[in-house]
């Protein structure tokens, strides 16, 4: 495994639609790894492909609602399901030290595929239920800025 380098606000690649996965190979399963582990680094809860120049529709999130927290690997995912919408505070590892206002779900249902190419659904609560929004927009091009109504001082530990 290695860490790979996070891109920041800026960078052209943020903004770019990403490919689907059409091969679930070995080359997968190592940008998976090294997604996990270049997250696992960051201290934060979702990484998108995009976010360390791969464009394609790969997401690794920390399920921190588990004990131990699991890490869910989504590959070609989907929000297809959710509750309304709430005012929460959001970042992103390519935002660094911003921190700003966004409307998010409190629930919501992702479908996607897992390494081997199976479809599965998982809901999510909470901050995954934000990750999945968040995670599946940077596929999109798109960062939380966007939504952002209000930016709100964070205290660094
Ligand atoms: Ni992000």
């Amino acid at each position: 495994m290695a860490q790979r380098t996070i891109l920041t606000i800026g960078d052209e690649t943020l903004t770019k639609k990403c490919r689907p996965i059409t091969d679930f190979n070995e080359h997968l399963a190592t940008l998976l790894d090294d997604m996990t582990e270049t997250l696992i680094a960051s201290g934060g809860v979702g990484l998108a492909a995009p976010q360390i120049g791969v464009l394609r529709r790969v997401v690794v999130l920390l399920d921190i609602n588990k004990d131990p927290e699991e890490v869910i690997e989504l590959i070609n995912p989907e929000v297809i399901e959710h509750n309304t919408l709430e005012e929460t505070v959001e970042g992103c590892l390519s935002v660094p030290g911003k921190y700003g206002y966004v409307m998010r779900p409190t629930w919501a249902k992702i479908r996607a595929q897992d390494r081997h190419g199976n479809w599965f659904e998982r809901e999510g609560e909470g901050i995954v239920a934000q990750c999945f929004c968040h995670e599946t927009e940077h596929l999109d091009g798109h960062l939380f800025t966007e939504k952002v109504t209000e930016y709100v001082e964070v205290e660094q530990e």
